[in-house]
């Protein structure tokens, strides 16, 4: 049995992370692979009654420090009930968003220091990286104008939030993908979809049968 893989897809609102990773493992079981689509917050039943607690209300119903341990939290669950599994079972997991989501919302745009987030992990996940992310990319004002249009007055927690916060979350992820280029890929979500699905293929071209 080949080992599984496990994927992230990052980046900002409105960058396509959703469209992108069900074409992605649509993708990979045309050649052959066995895939896990998940997302977070969320992805197990424990996550998703935390995913509630995260998107519904105010903007200002949790702070930073406490989202971040929520956030924690729901990872925790997802990957010991979900994510590792599905590894273990030569599964290909893809996630929309994970840790480097914390990173960069809670983290750079809400003032965590990323050692704190980074420790987070290290006690709930395990530490668990992903063997590659693919940060799609796309300028904030285009990501919120796409989001808008898709969540029409629903605007969760963090789509409400302004500009400049969502200026630092596509810095922060640009700072990350430059620090770490082993595991990320930086892809321009600008292009048309099927161009950035061949591109994330391509970005696994060594570990595909
Ligand atoms: P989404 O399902 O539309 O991607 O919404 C999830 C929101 O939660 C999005 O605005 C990013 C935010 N988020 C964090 O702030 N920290 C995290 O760790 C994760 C996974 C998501």
């Amino acid at each position: 049995m080949n080992a599984g893989r496990f994927l992230s897809l990052e980046g900002g609102e409105g960058a396509g992370k959703s469209t992108q990773a069900r074409a992605l493992a649509a993708a990979l079981e045309a050649r052959g692979l066995e895939t896990v689509v998940t997302r977070e917050p969320g992805g197990s039943e424990g996550a998703e009654a935390i995913r509630a607690l995260l998107m519904q209300g105010d903007a200002g119903r949790w702070s930073a420090r406490t989202e971040a341990l929520l956030f924690a939290a729901a990872r925790a669950d997802h990957v010991e009930r979900v994510i590792r599994p599905a590894l273990a079972a030569g599964r290909w997991v893809i996630c929309d968003r994970y840790l480097d989501s914390s990173r960069a919302y809670q983290g750079s745009a809400g003032q965590v220091e990323d050692a704190a987030i980074l420790a987070l992990h290290a006690f709930g996940a395990e530490g668990l990286l992903p063997d590659r992310t693919f940060l799609l990319a796309l300028p904030a004002d285009i990501g919120a104008a796409r989001a808008a249009g898709r969540d029409g007055h629903a605007a969760d927690r963090f789509a409400a939030r302004d500009t400049g916060f969502h200026a630092a979350v596509a810095a922060a992820f640009d700072g990350f993908a430059a620090r770490e280029p082993a595991r990320f890929r930086r892809i321009d979500a600008a292009q048309p979809p099927a161009t950035v699905t061949q591109a994330m293929l391509d970005a696994l071209a060594d570990w595909l049968p």
